[in-house]
């Protein structure tokens, strides 16, 4: 059954405020969350220690519940400050395989951790010629991999600018087939789109969780497969990566996962957010909020006024909660913001994001201020 959408909209006190279509660039919070973290702010200031040594056993259960949204063991997940950080202790790890395949313009933590290493880098374009639309093209990747024999391919689930969203099922079987080792950022996709691991297996797959996922700041996720760990030699660690009071580094005994990556304290209040965010969405239902995310950018992009061209004119199954239009209309962005309309404004483009608490009438409010 659909959830009851207006009565979760309650729960998100920005939504009387604003006319919200910025998740793309930050997910509302909701009361729950907001006193989540009140909670916490107040235990640590009564309790101390005592507060925080209950924590360590609350960080397991964010892992687990972490695990359980994207199919995988909570050994195989690491809880990280933000996408970017994941990123930079990934990449010298993997410096032994060399090359790595990018897709131009993606998300520059992306793409710039691999240069400042110093990788063979290879770039595949998102405006292939020919092509009336920004989309990334799976034969050309394929084709690049294994012309180049590139070693690892690393791309955004969901893109940024545009909501271009890549078949990762066909990329993962892709990468099989050329013994690449594929590296996805998850940022944009995390709590719009149902993730399934052991339907779509990848080797590293890291996200921040406060735009889709609605947690809140200081959260990131960093899922690796254990073959990856045992494969290559830690390139960070520290107490926290084995919870051992054990001064000298010795990798057999320490039994080296995916924590090896929290290398100090967690923003423990942050992941306590985390964790009561994917109850929320759990109870919503993970496929209810990308079929309600469709609808509501569907049902946009078929009203748009004529002079406005859609970038992201994308099939259903290439699309989440991200539209990208083009506007000749200068005074626009003035508009909307006098509307309390909140979306995020490139150039001559503008980024609309909707999520499961927008409404189709936000959506009619939007485009009779554009038109
Ligand atoms: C694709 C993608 N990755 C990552 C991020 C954010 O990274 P971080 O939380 O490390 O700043 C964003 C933010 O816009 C993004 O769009």
């Amino acid at each position: 059954m659909d959830p009851d959408w207006q009565k979760i909209r309650a729960n998100y006190p920005a939504t009387e405020n604003y006319t919200y279509f910025n998740t793309a660039s930050c997910g509302l919070i909701s009361t729950a969350n907001l006193n989540c973290n009140q909670r916490y702010q107040n235990l640590l200031g009564q309790q101390g220690s005592v507060y925080r040594d209950t924590l360590f056993d609350e960080m397991q259960k964010v892992k687990t519940a972490v695990g359980g949204f994207i199919q995988t063991e909570p050994e195989n997940i690491a809880l990280i400050p933000n996408f970017s950080s994941g990123m930079n202790y990934i990449v010298p790890m993997l410096k032994s395989l060399g090359s790595v395949l990018l897709i131009e313009n993606d998300y520059p933590s992306l793409t710039l951790p691999w240069q400042l290493h110093n990788y063979e880098v290879h770039w595949v374009p998102q405006n292939p010629p020919q092509a009336s639309k920004d989309t990334i093209n799976l034969d050309q990747i394929a084709e690049t991999l294994r012309a180049k024999s590139i070693k690892i391919l690393a791309i955004s689930w969901v893109q940024y600018a545009t909501g271009f969203t890549v078949a990762i099922k066909q990329l993962s079987n892709i990468c099989k087939e050329n013994n690449t080792l594929l590296v996805v950022d998850a940022t944009q996709a995390l709590g719009a789109i149902p993730i399934d691991l052991t339907d779509t297996p990848v080797d590293i797959l890291m996200g921040s969780c406060y735009k889709w996922a609605t947690a809140g700041f200081g959260n990131g996720i960093l899922y690796i497969h254990p073959d990856v760990v045992a494969q290559f030699d830690t390139p960070v660690i520290g107490k926290g990566s084995t919870g051992l009071y054990d001064s000298v580094y010795q990798p057999e005994k320490m039994g080296l996962q995916a924590r090896i990556f929290e290398v100090g304290h967690h923003n423990y209040g942050a992941f306590l957010v985390l964790s009561q965010t994917l109850n929320e969405i759990n109870e919503m239902g993970i496929h209810n909020i990308y079929n309600r995310v469709l609808t509501l950018t569907q049902y946009f992009k078929e009203r748009l006024p004529e002079q406005y061209t859609i970038i992201s004119d994308y099939a259903p199954e290439q699309s989440t909660g991200i539209v990208a239009i083009k506007s000749r209309d200068s005074k626009i962005i003035e508009k909307l913001k006098q509307e309390k309309i909140i979306i995020s404004a490139r150039g001559e483009g503008l980024r609309i994001s909707m999520h499961f608490y927008n409404t189709l009438e936000e959506v009619d409010h939007l485009l009779q201020v554009l038109s």
